[in-house]
Order: structure tokens, then sequence, then C-alpha cells
């Protein structure tokens, strides 16, 4: 009885509104303003400007039907499902009212009611960067075929660790560049993969390289036309040390002409150190991904079991051309169900990042879920295989892809990343047993937490998977030494340096395993080699001192005492700290 009145009490407000006439200048300019110009006028992606009268007319059915069908503005989020703070989507009674006013003749109206229009910066959006890198060499992006994604590598030259609070893109032409994210690369990992120094290099998906735990990625870098950059608060902003890399993964799109495409990209630094950790936390299932020809309806689902209480400050759902419904959702410790996200026709050409309004809360023990859904039949429109072929994960468009990223910022005070690590490694090993890197992480972290004993035999894991990976054969020696197992330790360490001879860590862990067993030349044969290396590498200059002095003891024993002494000498002139070295020669 009730659900009718309200049927007909809205049947009645929709029928007044259709009487009701509407003006540019009232009505649909503000709309036009807030919601299209962002992207419609000069210099920005869109196609045609849409802020004047005439632009808007012109064009009046046209716009009338996308946004009726809600193509534009470009907002795959369901209403309802996540409250997002720049949420571009026009309301029910928005839609109608440009649908009557276009039905209506799209009159002007009073020249009294129309706002001002927006003022927009052409410049950098917010401002003078403190920073400003521009690409190393620009892409010859060609005039046809098929999207591409390439990745500029940037080196900014700073002299000291900065925290930055926004990154600003600027990738040129904006109706060339699709989106574009940045990941920070602090192992070089980008260099490797490019053909010259500066050249950057293709690939739609960019993982960084993270043998061991270092979680310090924990932000979201985005760009998509029409945004504004995102300014972190303060505690969040994000560490850059001398020597860090920046790359930037574009999505390019031919324009019909060849064009030069060379991104720069502005930092905008502060003061205030980081004191809050987020991690991006990936549900996913990849492994799972291989849908049949001719699916109508093929599901990837992860749910992952939070470690510890945390909000998730925002969400980056991620998936190919197959695509089609991608939901997030949070399971309460008390069997509620928390929307996190929920895209009914997914559109990998307006992915981007989603920010909540309000961060979410989710107590200890949420499972976090993720159910995407692919339609891999004929009748999908985006199907880049017409007739359709079995499709599996991959970094290629025409692979698929499942990602539910979440940027999950942990309560307790301090970083709390590791515990997240942790429950997120092992719940990986629970998909995929042989995964080497979940064995690596996790052994990393037990060693860490000075659990050697624990950490031998998942570094014996990883070795089963990957026996000729001198990281692993450098994390086992470790965990053997943590133990007291040397001998062992140093068939490891000798295994992983004849791997990769410019493995320093491994040569400054093989001279201490050396000093450990009192073979003193091979130690210092080590040390010497890490010293030429890196000559200003402090702990290995303490770690060398240590053990000449260590060695100057035995030699003292045997009655050598002016040998003795001499190593007692080189021990304080590589480290002039070392009172043990002091004492002895102010003894003699
Ligand atoms: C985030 C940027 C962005 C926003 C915001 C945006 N557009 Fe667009 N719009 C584009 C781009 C890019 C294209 C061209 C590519 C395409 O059609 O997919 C486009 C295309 C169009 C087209 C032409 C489509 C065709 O089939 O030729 C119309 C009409 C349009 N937009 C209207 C609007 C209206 C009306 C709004 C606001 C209610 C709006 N747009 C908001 C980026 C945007």
């Amino acid at each position: 009885m009730r659900a009718a009145w309200i049927s007909i009490a809205a049947l009645l407000l929709s029928a007044s509104s259709r009487a009701q006439s509407f003006t540019f200048a009232r009505d649909i300019a503000p709309i036009i303003y807030q919601h299209c110009a962002t992207c419609h006028r000069a210099g920005e992606a869109g196609p045609f400007p849409l802020v004047s009268y005439e632009d808007v007319k012109r064009r009046a059915p046209l716009i009338a039907k996308l946004t009726r069908s809600r193509y534009m503005p470009p907002w795959l989020p369901e209403a309802g499902y996540g409250d997002f703070a720049d949420s571009n989507r026009l309301t029910d009674a928005q839609v109608r009212m440009i649908s009557d006013w276009v039905a209506q003749g799209a009159k002007f109206g009073n020249l009294a009611d129309l706002p001002a229009p927006p003022r927009f910066t052409s410049g950098w959006q917010l401002g003078p960067p403190d920073l400003i890198v521009e690409a190393k060499q620009a892409f010859a992006l060609p005039a046809a075929g098929t999207d591409v994604y390439w990745n500029f590598i940037f080196t900014p030259p700073i002299d000291r660790l900065r925290y930055v609070r926004a990154v600003e893109v600027r990738p040129g032409d904006k109706r060339l560049v699709h989106h574009a994210a940045i990941v920070v690369d602090r192992s070089h990992w980008g260099r490797e993969q490019e053909k010259s120094p500066g050249a950057g290099f293709p690939g739609m998906e960019l993982t960084n390289r993270r043998s061991v735990f270092d979680p310090d990625d924990g932000h979201f870098l985005f760009w998509k036309p029409g945004g504004a950059p995102y300014v972190e608060p303060d505690g969040l902003a994000w560490r850059l040390a001398p020597g860090d890399d920046l790359v930037l993964n574009t999505h390019l799109r031919p324009s019909g002409k060849p064009e030069q495409v060379r991104p720069s990209i502005g930092l905008y630094f502060t003061d205030k150190p980081q004191t809050r950790y987020p991690m991006l936390v990936q549900l996913e299932h990849d492994g799972a991904l291989n849908i049949p020809p001719g699916a109508r309806d093929f599901m990837v689902s992860d749910d992952f079991k939070l470690p510890l209480d945390a909000d998730v400050l925002a969400v980056y759902p991620h998936a190919h051309y197959l695509g089609k419904v991608l939901e997030g959702y949070a399971t309460l410790p008390d069997g509620k169900r928390k929307w996190l996200i929920r895209i009914p026709d997914w559109d990998q050409n307006w992915q981007t990042v989603y920010r909540y309004k309000d961060p979410v809360f989710l107590p200890k023990g949420t499972v976090v879920s993720m159910r995407f859904h692919y339609d891999n039949s004929a009748a999908n429109v985006r199907n880049p295989n017409q007739p359709p072929k079995l499709v599996s994960a991959g970094n290629h468009a025409t692979d698929e892809m499942g990602h539910l990223w979440l940027q999950v910022l942990p309560r307790a005070a301090g970083d709390r990343r590791v515990e997240l690590d942790e429950a997120l490694m092992k719940h990986r090993l629970e998909k995929y047993p042989d995964d080497f890197r979940a064995h690596m992480i996790l052994g990393a972290l037990l060693l860490a937490r000075a659990n050697a004993g624990a950490a031998v035999p998942m570094a014996e894991a990883a070795l089963r998977i990957q026996p000729k990976d001198a990281e692993a054969r450098n994390l086992l020696g470790s965990a053997f030494m943590g133990v007291g197992r040397v001998p062992e330790a140093i068939v490891q360490f000798q295994q992983a340096v004849a791997l990769r001879p410019d493995f320093v860590n491994a040569r400054f862990n093989l001279g201490n395993a050396f000093a450990r067993s009192n073979r003193w030349q091979e130690a210092i044969g080590e040390y010497n080699r890490v010293l030429a290396a890196y000559p200003n590498d402090g702990l290995a200059k303490q770690k060398f001192a240590q053990a000449l002095v260590q060695y100057g003891d035995a030699l003292l024993k045997d009655g050598k005492r002016s040998e003795a002494a001499a190593q007692y000498g080189k021990a304080l002139s590589l480290d002039p700290k070392n009172e043990a070295a002091k004492a002895r020669l102010q003894n003699r």
C-alpha cells in the first residue's frame, strides 16, 4: 500500500517537472560548467568546447542522448555503492532537466540568470611546482593503429630526501593521452626495460619489482583528463629519495597524424614528513582468469581478511576490454555488507581512482571481496576478438586483468604495513602455493622479526621454485647465519655472488660469515670488494673495522704483535669511532 502511494507521488512529481520550462541561463549552464566544461574547453581532452550557449545548443540533441545513456559525463560507479569525493555523476533530475530543455527548444532565457563562466587555469593547476621534470625523450606516436601503452622514466634531480604532497602530470596533448599513472621505482627496474637510456619502454601495466619487503608505494598517483591533482593531507606525503625514478605509464591514442608525446611532471614538496603509512592492497586472481570463448558471465573472485583495524581511503578497479560488472565490497565481522564500489558497465577508457568522501572504516576481521564479471561473447561490443577466443591474464591489451586495488590505512599509530603485507602474502600462498615472491617476502619478514628458524624453510621453498635466484640464496644464507649454521651460510652467499658478481649485499654478508669463522684473509677480500663498490658505505666500514680488530686479536695470540697493531691501525682509519681499536693501540 505504502509503496503504491510512493510511486504515485513520484509520478506526480515527474509530471509536474515536465510541465516546468527550463532555460540555458538559469538551469542548464550550471550543470555544463560544473560537469562538462572541465574537459570540454580549449586544451583539454574533450573534442569540442562546451561552455557557451552556442557550443551547447549546436549539439543539444546529442547531449540529451549521451547524458541519458550516461556516457557523458564519464562516471562509471553506480550511485549508492560507495560515496566518492569527486563524483561526477548527474542526478536523475539533472538528466531529465537536460532532456526536457532540449525538447522545449533549447532556449537561452534571461542573461541576468546566467552565472559567471568557470575560470580555469591553463598552466599548472596547483600553481608553480617546486620541481618540474621533463621526459628525457619524446615518444613518436604513429598516425594510426591501435592504442599504445608507453612508459616514460623521470629521475627528479634532488639532493636530499623530500616528501611529495602532490604530483601534477602534464601529458602533452590531452587528446592523445587518455590516462596515466606513476609508479615510484626505487630499484631502477624501469631502466632495465629500456633499449637505450631515456628511451622509455612499452607495456600496459607496471608491476614494480619488489623481491624484498618495501611497501613504500602506498599511494595512487593517477592522472586523468579534467581532473585536478590530488593533494595529500599532512602526514601522508610520500618519500622521494635522491636517485629514485618515477615511471609514468601512459595510455596513448593515435590521432590520424604522427605525433611527438613528451610529458612533464611537476612535484610539490612539503616539510611535513610522512607519519601515516597507507598501503595499496590488491585483490586479484589472475591465475583463474581463463575465459572460454563465448562465455557471457565468467566470474573471478578474491576474498581477503584484514588482520587489523583500517580505513579505506580510495579504490581503483581495473580490467581490460572484457570486464563487464565490477564489484568490491566488505563483509564486516557482524556479517553486514558494506559496498566499496560497483561498476555496472565497465569501460576501461574511463578507468580512474575513486577516493571516498570519508574514509571507510573496516574493523579487524573484515573480509574484503572482489567479484569481477567478464563477457567474452561476440555480443560484447568491446570484445577485441571477433570471433571470440580463449583469453587469459596478461599484460597486453588483448589479454585480461582483474585487479581491485584498495588504499588501506591501518588505524593504529606508526607503520603497520608489515602486518598487512604478511597477511597478504600468506593469502597469496593459498592462491598460488608455488609463488616465489610470496615465499621471499615472508622469509624476509620472518628474518626481520628475528625469527630466522622459520625463515630457513621459507627461503628453501623459494629456492626450490627458483634455484638460480641470487636474492633467494642471499636470504637463505642470512637465515642460516641467524640460526648459527655458518658453514652452510657461506655456501649460500658464495653461490649468490657466483650468480651475480655485482651483488654487493651478498658479498658483505659473505665477509661477515668469513669473519665469524675466523677466515680473516677471505673476509678482508670480501670487505675490500664491498668498499670498492661503495667507498662511503658506513656500515661496511664499521663491520670491516670490527673484523680487523678480531683479526688483530687473533694475531696477538700467536705473538705477532706488530702485525696485530697494523690491523688495529687499519681498523681505526676505516672507522675512527671504533673504541676497541683505539683502546688496543693505546695499551700497547
Ligand atoms: C573527463 C572528461 C569529460 C567530461 C567531464 C565530459 N566529457 Fe564529453 N567527451 C570527453 C571526451 C574525451 C570525448 C571524446 C571521446 C569519446 O567520445 O569517448 C567526449 C565526447 C563528448 C561528446 C561527443 C560524443 C560523440 O559521440 O561524438 C559529447 C556530445 C559530449 N562529450 C558531451 C559531454 C557533456 C554534455 C558532458 C557533461 C554533462 C561531458 N561531455 C563531460 C570528455 C569528457
